[in-house]
C-alpha cells in the first residue's frame, strides 16, 4: 500500500510558476497541494541548493554553472523573471529553506537528487546529511529519488532510513536488482515508456510505483487503472490534488 501521496506539483507549482522556488512551493499550496518534487545539487562549497540545470541561462541568467558558484551568490541569484515579470527578486533557495518551508507547511516532499556529472556521491550524502539535521527534531521523511544510482547508494550509507526512489527514463533490464541494492521503496519512471504489462510487473515485485509527468486528467485515469501509485504533475491546475 503506498503510503505518500498520490498527485505530486511538479518543480512546485508545476507550469503555473517558476520551478524549484518557494513560489512555485507557495502556488502548489494555492491549488491545495501538499506533496512536492524538487531538484536538488550542490554549490561550489557544497550547500544543497534547488536548481534543475547544472548550467545557467534557461531559469537563472548569466554564464557559469552551479558547481562553480558559492551558495552565497546562488542564492541571490533571480530565478523568477525568466518566467514572469510579476517574479522578478524570487531566489534561488537553499534545500534547507525549502525545507522548513515545507515542513511548516506539512507539504510531503520528493527530494530529487541531481547531481552535476561528477558529484554523484558528494551530492547523495550532502542532501541525505543536511536532512537527517533538519529532521534531528522530528518532522516528515522526505522520499529521495535520483537518476543516479551511485547518488542514492551514497545517501543510503548517510541516512538509511531516509526512503528512496530509483528514477529510470525508460525502464531497462536491471532494474530488479537496482531497486534491491538500493533497498528503495518505489520504482519512478516516466509515463512515456510505460506499458501496462510492465507496470503489473513492477507491481508483483513489491514496489511503489511513481510517474513523471503526467499532465492530462484522461492519461492520469489510464496510468492510475494500471496500478500506478502517483504521479508528478506540472498541470496543477487540470488535475485536482485529489485526483
Ligand atoms: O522526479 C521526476 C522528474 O522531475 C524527473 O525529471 O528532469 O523533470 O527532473 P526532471
Ligand atoms: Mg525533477
Amino acid at each position: 500500500m503506498w503510503p505518500y501521496p498520490k498527485v505530486i506539483a511538479h518543480r512546485g507549482g508545476g507550469t503555473l510558476a517558476p520551478e524549484n522556488t518557494i513560489a512555485a512551493m507557495q502556488c502548489g499550496l494555492d491549488y491545495g497541494f501538499h506533496a512536492v518534487e524538487f531538484d536538488v545539487m550542490l554549490s561550489k562549497d557544497g550547500i544543497p541548493v534547488l536548481m534543475h540545470d547544472p548550467v545557467f541561462g534557461r531559469t537563472v541568467s548569466g554564464v557559469g554553472g552551479v558547481v562553480t558558484t558559492l551558495a552565497s551568490d546562488l542564492l541571490q541569484m533571480d530565478a523568477g523573471s525568466w518566467f514572469a515579470e510579476r517574479f522578478a527578486g524570487e531566489c534561488v533557495p537553499s534545500y534547507e529553506e525549502i525545507f522548513r518551508f515545507c515542513q511548516l507547511h506539512g507539504i510531503w516532499m520528493n527530494v530529487e537528487i541531481k547531481p552535476v556529472p561528477g558529484y554523484e556521491e558528494e551530492t547523495g550524502r550532502t542532501v541525505a546529511r543536511v536532512s537527517k539535521e533538519l529532521l534531528a527534531f522530528g518532522g516528515n521523511l522526505p522520499l529521495f529519488s535520483s537518476f543516479s544510482f551511485a547518488a542514492l547508494i551514497s545517501a543510503k550509507e548517510e541516512a538509511p532510513d531516509i526512503p528512496r526512489g530509483f528514477l529510470i527514463d525508460q525502464i531497462e533490464a536491471g532494474w530488479l536488482k537496482a531497486l534491491q541494492e538500493l533497498d528503495a521503496v518505489a520504482l519512478h519512471t516516466n509515463q512515456k515508456y510505460l506499458s501496462a504489462a510492465m507496470a503489473a510487473e513492477i507491481k508483483a515485485a513489491g514496489y511503489g510505483l511513481l510517474c513523471y509527468t503526467v499532465n492530462t486528467p484522461e492519461r492520469a485515469t489510464e496510468i492510475s487503472s494500471w496500478g500506478v501509485d502517483a504521479f508528478c504533475t506540472d498541470r496543477i491546475d487540470l488535475i485536482p490534488a485529489n485526483f
